[in-house]
C-alpha cells in the first residue's frame, strides 16, 4: 500500500520538483497551494512528468491560514507524513512587510502542525533556510553552528525550527527532520518546470537568467571587496533536483528509523562565486552578461556553504550535480518559459486527472 504524502507549496520551486520525484518513488501526493499560485499548470505539468504516476497527484487551492480547510482536507484524507515547503522566501520583501512573514510562514505553519495533532499526523519535513546561520563565522557550516536570523524571513524559520523542536520535546510520538536549504538554483532537466519569481527577482540566477534573455539589461553585482577568491559573495549554489532528492531521503529515515527531531544542511558543499556563476551561466546561454559593480548589499554574508557530512551520513544522500548542470537546466527552463508558467504552453496539452 502506497504512503500518502501532504506537500504544502507543492506548486512552488521546490515543493514542484519534490513531488515529481516523490510520484516516481511510487507515493500517492497532496498538494496544497495558495489560489494566486500557477497551481493548475504547475501540477498538470508535474502529473506529466511522473507518467504512469501521474494519477496518484491530487491538489487543492488552500491557505494555510484557513484552518477550517485544513481540518477539512486531513477529516477526509489520512496522511502517512507531511512536507511542508510553503511559506514567504524574499528577504528585502521581509523587512519591509514583517507582519506579512510573521502571518504567513508562522501562523500558517502553526495551524499546520495544530491540524496534524488533532489528527494524529506525527512526521513532518519542514523546510528551513542556510539563512538561520546569519554571517557564519567560518566555513563550511555545520549543523551545530550557532543561529542568527538577520531578517524577518529568517526569523520566521527560526522561529519554526524551535517550534519543531519543542513539540517533540512535549511528545516523543513526532518525528521530524528539519533541511535547512542552501541556495537552490537549477530546474528540471525537461525544462518544463522550474523558478517562477514574479517582479525582479532576487536572487542571482533567476536575475542572470532575465538578462539572458534580454529581460533586463546587466547584472548588478553587489560587492567585489570580500576577502574570497575574485572578492565577490561566495554561496552553496544546490540543484533543485538535489534538493527534491534530498526530501526522500528525510521521508525514509521518518519512515525506517526512530528518528526524533534532527536538522539536515541541504547543499552542494561547495562555495561558488558571483563571478564563477556568471562565467558558468554564460557557457549555458552561448551569451555575455553585462554586469555593473557595485557595492554591497546591506546585510550579505561574504562566504557561506554547507557541510553535508551529516545528510551523507544519516540520510544516505549527496548532491550529484554541479554547477554546469545547474546553469545547463536553468537555461533550458528559461529558454523554454522566457516568463516563467506566464509564458505560452506549447507542449500539447494532456489531460491529467487531479482534483
Ligand atoms: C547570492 C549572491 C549576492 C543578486 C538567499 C535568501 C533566500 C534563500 C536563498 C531560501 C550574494 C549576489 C545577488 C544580484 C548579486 N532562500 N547577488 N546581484 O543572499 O545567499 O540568500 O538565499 O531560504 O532567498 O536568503 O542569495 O541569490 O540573493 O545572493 O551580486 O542581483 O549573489 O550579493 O553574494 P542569498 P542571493
Amino acid at each position: 500500500m502506497s504512503r500518502s504524502i501532504l506537500v504544502t507549496g507543492g506548486a512552488g520551486y521546490v515543493g514542484s520538483h519534490t513531488v515529481v520525484q516523490l510520484l516516481l518513488g511510487r507515493f500517492k501526493v497532496v498538494v496544497i497551494d495558495i489560489p494566486n499560485s500557477p497551481l493548475e499548470i504547475v501540477l498538470k505539468r508535474v502529473a506529466k512528468l511522473a507518467g504512469e504516476f501521474g494519477k496518484n497527484l491530487a491538489f487543492y487551492q488552500m491557505d494555510l491560514r484557513d484552518k477550517p480547510a485544513l481540518e477539512k482536507l486531513f477529516a477526509c484524507t489520512s496522511f502517512d507524513a507531511v512536507i511542508h515547503t510553503a511559506g514567504l522566501k524574499a528577504v528585502r520583501e521581509s523587512v519591509k512587510n514583517p507582519l506579512l512573514y510573521y502571518n504567513n510562514n508562522v501562523i500558517g505553519t502553526i495551524n499546520l502542525l495544530e491540524v496534524m495533532v488533532s489528527h494524529g499526523c506525527k512526521k513532518l519535513v519542514f523546510s528551513s533556510s542556510a539563512t538561520v546561520y546569519g554571517w557564519p563565522k567560518e566555513v563550511p557550516c555545520t549543523e551545530d553552528f550557532p543561529l542568527c536570523a538577520a531578517n524577518p524571513y529568517a526569523r520566521t524559520k527560526l522561529f519554526m525550527e524551535e517550534v519543531c523542536r519543542d513539540i517533540y520535546s512535549s511528545d516523543s510520538e513526532w518525528k521530524i527532520i528539519i533541511l535547512r536549504y542552501f541556495n537552490p538554483v537549477g530546474a528540471h532537466p525537461s525544462g518544463s518546470i522550474g523558478e517562477n519569481p514574479s517582479g525582479t527577482p532576487n536572487n542571482l540566477v533567476p536575475f542572470i537568467q532575465q538578462v539572458a534573455l534580454g529581460r533586463r539589461p546587466e547584472l548588478t553585482v553587489f560587492g567585489s571587496d570580500y576577502s574570497t577568491k575574485d572578492r565577490t559573495g561566495v554561496r552553496d549554489y544546490i540543484h533543485v533536483v538535489d534538493l527534491a532528492n534530498g526530501h526522500l531521503a528525510a521521508l525514509r529515515k521518518l519512515f525506517d528509523s526512530n528518528i526524533g527531531c534532527e536538522v539536515y544542511n541541504l547543499g552542494s558543499g561547495k562555495g561558488t562565486s558571483v563571478l564563477e556563476l556568471v562565467s558558468a551561466f554564460e557557457k549555458a546561454c552561448g551569451k555575455k552578461i553585462p554586469l555593473l559593480m557595485a557595492g554591497r548589499r546591506p546585510g550579505d554574508a561574504e562566504i557561506v556553504y554547507a557541510s553535508t557530512d551529516k545528510a551523507e551520513r544519516e540520510l544516505n544522500w549527496k548532491a550529484e550535480y554541479g554547477i554546469e548542470e545547474m546553469c545547463r537546466d536553468q537555461w533550458n527552463w528559461a529558454s523554454k518559459n522566457p516568463f516563467g508558467y506566464g509564458s505560452p504552453d506549447h507542449s500539447t496539452s494532456q489531460k491529467t486527472s487531479s482534483s
